[in-house]
């Protein structure tokens, strides 16, 4: 086993001295090494405090992350991150956006060059190397942020709605690439988004979140070979019962 949410709750004190805003609530999960995991959940839910949360970056109110047996604490480099916002150094290249993880690692230039240039080659970005992030197209942008998560090997690796601000078209490519890493590498992955589409092409399984506060209403296991075919009945049948399931929310 990977990582494990075990009874997480988290709310915010309110600003105004009314009861808290209670954002998860008893989010218990077990997440298998090597799965594509999704969560899927109505915009205000709670899943980037969630993701948040799991990398470290927020605390809980009770309840704790394990991973690998070990409980997270913020320890950099074992959970890895890749936001909606490309987040990309504009004043780096692509070849120094990817490297900066390893910089900060400490990782010496002889070791961390090579490994990049590979990334490069591997994301298809050759001839990019030089080019600034405003230089580059969103998808290739975002294709930098991953390759830029991916070369720390983290333990795993969390994506909050990447390809959110991509046209259709690019996020489909996008997610038939990342497709295509998950099967190469066996990464573990937890991913966000509010797209029903994206979650049924993508995952292993699709925990569906119920609106705020986020609690799992349904866990479904995908036995559908990879890469998917969007249009098979299989899919289809998938993505109207969750669709149904979300459905059975009040949204507003
Ligand atoms: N720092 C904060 N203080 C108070 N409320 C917050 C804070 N961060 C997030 N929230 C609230 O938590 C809820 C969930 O936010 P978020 O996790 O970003 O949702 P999602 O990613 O599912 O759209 C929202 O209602 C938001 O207003
Ligand atoms: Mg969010």
């Amino acid at each position: 086993m990977s990582l494990e949410l075990i009874h997480l709750h988290k709310e915010y004190a309110s600003k105004t001295g009314d009861s808290p805003i209670v954002v998860l609530e008893d989010i218990n999960y077990r997440v298998a090494a090597g799965q594509f995991v999704t969560f899927i959940g109505p915009s205000g839910c709670g899943k980037t405090t969630l993701l948040r949360i799991i990398a470290g970056l927020e605390n809980v109110s009770s309840g704790r992350v394990v991973l690998r047996g070990e409980e997270i604490t913020g320890q950099a480099g074992k959970v890895g991150l890749v936001f909606q916002e490309y987040a990309l150094f504009p004043w780096r290249t692509t070849l120094e956006n990817i490297e900066m993880g390893l910089e900060i690692r400490g990782t010496p230039k002889a070791e961390r060059r090579p490994a990049a240039l590979d990334y490069i080659r591997q994301f298809g970005l050759s001839g990019f190397e030089g080019h600034y992030p405003r230089e580059l197209s969103g998808g290739m942008q975002q294709r930098v942020a991953i390759a830029r998560t991916l070369v720390l090997n983290p333990r795993v690796v969390l994506m909050d709605e990447p390809f959110a601000s991509l046209d259709s078209q690019t996020r489909n490519a996008l997610q038939e690439f990342l497709v295509g890493i998950w099967q190469q590498r066996n990464e573990t992955i937890l991913f966000v988004t509010h797209n029903v589409d994206e979650a049924v092409f993508l995952s292993d399984r699709i925990v569906v979140l119920s609106q705020r506060p986020a609690r799992i209403i349904r866990d479904f296991e995908v036995n559908l070979s990879k890469p998917r075919d969007r249009t098979s009945a299989a899919c289809n049948d998938l993505r109207r019962e969750i669709l149904r399931v979300l459905g059975e929310q009040k949204v507003l």
